[in-house]
């Protein structure tokens, strides 16, 4: 059994309020213990959201809410030539995919080749499996990372300053799948061919990264980019109280790659200059950014940006991501600066690291404003 330290009682959590009476804890476990999650206070009627939701307005990890005013936006990418073969066309992709891992550390693909069908189904089992007769969906609700299918209410519950206006599922589906009777029959099918699809578009954009990095087309996945995967099913039920929570608090991706779909609520922004900028939702399209790991792989040539979602009146909002890691699966691998990429007048930024002890970090940390990969820099 794998948990993250959910005893953890910091000062920094007891303390957000000047009411001596406020036992956080209590009132974390209670809300924990009756696994119905966000969209259970939302079930019951309340007008008024908890304060155990509330977000520290004293703190220094989401203060900077300036929207940005800049027209410019996350880049959109076609596609198409990397699906059929065009040469010429995909030296332009792997240009503007570079660019945009650079710069950004977002953009979004259309013409990607999943079939619009599979991301309907998708969203629609994630939503099922919420929806469900809550009896059976407090089966599933645990814990311990290590089970094949955790569904809970912020990951973070117990570490983290903030508790979000989210509910989440996750599933690791590579290296080891897990057993079809282990996964919830309303979305089971659906997560087997959706994982499939990820599966290939990942490593078709690993080739397209790789290239972007003037580095052989196969070296990311070569290194092991591609062994894990796993998927987060997120629920954002509507929120009576929007602008004293958050949907998703500001964070960046503890893997390789994430592959995003939200559907057209909303809500998603991007940390670009100090500023969030929306990424607006586009049909059809997925949502691609660089996680912490391939940053420090690519010594820092590609950014792992930092990213939330607003809490919204609308919803409820239904995203999936697929995260390129093996989490924290044991395994023999050990990630560094890549050699090609170093020289002289290029050092290494970060020390070697696996991504078990990442993870760990990770997990343990919580989504606390702070950002894990300045732990291991050099
Ligand atoms: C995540 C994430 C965004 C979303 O899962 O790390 O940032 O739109 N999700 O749910
Ligand atoms: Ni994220």
């Amino acid at each position: 059994m794998v948990t993250t330290s959910a005893d953890n009682n910091n000062e920094a959590t007891t303390q957000t309020t000047s009411n001596p009476k406020y036992d956080r804890q209590i009132e974390l476990k209670a809300f924990d213990e009756t696994k119905a999650g966000v969209k259970g206070l939302v079930d019951s009627g309340i007008t008024e959201i908890p304060r155990i939701f509330h977000r520290p307005n004293d703190h220094h990890y989401e203060d900077s809410s300036q929207v940005s005013s800049t027209t410019a936006s996350v880049p959109v990418i076609d596609l198409q030539g990397v699906v059929n073969g065009d040469k010429a066309k995909r030296e332009e992709i792997i240009k503007r995919v570079g660019e945009a891992s650079e710069s950004w550390g977002f953009f979004q693909i259309i013409n990607h080749g999943i079939p619009d069908r599979v991301l309907e189904e998708i969203k629609d089992g994630v939503r099922g499996f919420y929806e469900q007769d809550v009896e059976v969906k407090k089966e599933y609700y645990t814990r311990d990372i290590s089970k094949p299918f955790v569904y809970n209410s912020n990951f973070d519950l117990y570490v983290s300053p903030c508790v979000n206006w989210r509910d989440s599922f996750m599933s690791s589906v590579a290296p080891d799948p897990p057993s079809p009777q282990d996964l919830p029959p309303v979305c089971r099918d659906i997560l087997f061919e959706y994982s499939k699809q990820m599966m290939k578009l990942g490593i078709v954009l690993l080739e397209l990264l790789s290239e972007a990095l003037g580095l052989d087309p196969n070296h990311l996945s070569s290194i092991g980019c591609a062994e894990g995967l796993y998927i987060l099913g997120h629920y954002y039920p509507p929120c009576p109280q929007p602008e004293l929570t958050m949907g998703t608090t500001k964070h960046s991706d503890n893997d390789f790659i994430t592959l995003l779909l939200q559907d057209h609520i909303g809500g998603l922004q991007i940390l670009n200059h100090n500023k969030w900028i929306d990424v607006p939702p586009l049909p059809g399209a997925l949502v691609i950014n660089i996680g912490d790991i391939l940053q420090l792989i690519s010594n820092d040539r590609f950014k792992s940006v930092e990213h939330r979602v607003l809490a919204s009146k609308k919803g409820p909002r239904i995203s999936v991501a697929s995260f390129f890691s093996t989490r924290i699966l044991q395994t023999s691998k050990i990630f560094g600066p890549i050699k090609e990429l170093l020289s002289e007048n290029n050092p290494p930024k970060y020390r070697e690291t696996t991504l078990t002890e990442y993870n760990m970090f990770f997990f343990n940390k919580g989504l606390d404003g702070t950002k894990a990969l300045d732990h291991f820099k050099l």
